[in-house]
């Protein structure tokens, strides 16, 4: 029964909201959070155990998991696509080296299972780019995708090998109100709704009619821990699932706040993060998602509009942003 449960890069945007969802589901003394930064958002130090880890140190993951029984690793801690083109040695330390300690311990230690996102970033210019397929040409060209591929098949390396239970699942862009994401690509389309409600204006760092695929955050806790739950039998695939929710451009998604701030403004002035967004899909087929685990989102981009500015106006009317 997996009932202690350890993860890794606690405070970034998917951490920070997957670890309360986690504590409501197992207990909160039984979702370790962690992160290499010790100041970890105040709900999560308040309902729960906290513990300040690094990914590269090792005998320090080892001895988190003795503490505290460890049966189970959500492994988030990563360095996105923007900052890994800025410093991609640090991409591939922290994406590779971060990784290989989780999976080498999660064997040494039997570890029941293991949970490590990929991403859209597995893909590349030669990947079909509509319907981006589940079995498909993954030659990413930034460093970020080389760790995110790299990540999948070590992970299906350890269940096949070791018979150890590894899962992950390629995320789309992910949009949310609680913690801002940390250097990534698809970082336009939750920075685009902060402006909208503080400023009536976004300039966007990439070009309008720019697709990629994108998903909310209550659609991206749901697709973690249903993957994270499910039936071990029922799954074909393991570390590579593609998830979709809805793709959406600049264009699209300032027309979208229009209906609600029908002043809002956007202009454009892509910069280095348009090659890396070129260089991913449009759409996604998540057939096989669907098919094993049951995977289905519940919000498209004008459901997530409205409640991203109802969010983030109350945060406004109330000062906190
Ligand atoms: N949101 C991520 C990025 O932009 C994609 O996985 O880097």
């Amino acid at each position: 029964m997996i009932n202690k449960i350890l993860v890794t890069g606690s405070s970034g945007q998917i951490g920070s909201e997957l670890v309360m969802a986690l504590r409501g589901i197992y207990g909160s003394e039984n979702v370790i959070a962690s992160d290499k930064c010790p100041n970890a958002p105040e709900k999560i130090k308040k309902s729960g155990p906290f513990e300040q880890l690094d990914v590269l140190d090792k005998e320090a993951i080892a001895a988190l998991i003795d503490k505290h029984q460890i049966n189970a690793i959500v492994h988030l801690a990563a360095i996105l696509s923007a900052v890994g083109e800025k410093n991609p040695m640090l991409a591939w330390n922290i994406n590779i080296n971060g990784m290989l300690n989780v999976l080498e311990l999660s064997r040494e230690k039997n570890i029941k299972r293991v949970l490590i996102p990929s991403s859209i970033a597995a893909f590349g210019p030669s990947t079909p780019v509509d319907n981006t397929p589940q079995e498909t040409v993954l030659k990413p060209t930034t460093m970020y995708g080389i760790t995110k591929v790299a990540g999948e098949l070590l992970a299906d390396y350890y269940v096949a090998k070791y018979g150890m239970d590894v899962r992950g699942l390629r995320y789309p862009g992910i949009i949310s109100n609680e913690t801002l994401p940390g250097g990534g690509t698809t970082d336009y389309a939750v920075a685009i709704y902060y402006d909208a409600v503080k400023f009536g204006k976004y300039e966007c760092f990439l070009s309008e009619n720019t697709m990629l695929p994108m998903m909310y955050m209550p659609d991206c806790l749901k697709a973690t821990i249903d993957l994270f739950q499910a039936d071990k039998s029922t799954l074909k695939h393991f570390s590579d699932f593609n998830v979709g929710a809805f793709s959406v451009t600049p264009k699209l998604m300032a027309e979208s706040i229009r209906k609600y701030i029908p002043d809002f403004e956007i202009t454009y002035k892509p910069d280095f993060r348009q090659a890396i967004a070129d260089s991913w899909p449009n759409s996604i087929d998540d057939s096989c998602a669907r098919e094993e685990w049951g995977w289905k989102p519940s919000f498209d981009l004008d459901l997530m509009t409205k409640d991203m500015l109802e969010v983030i106006g109350n945060k406004h009317k109330q000062g906190h942003i």
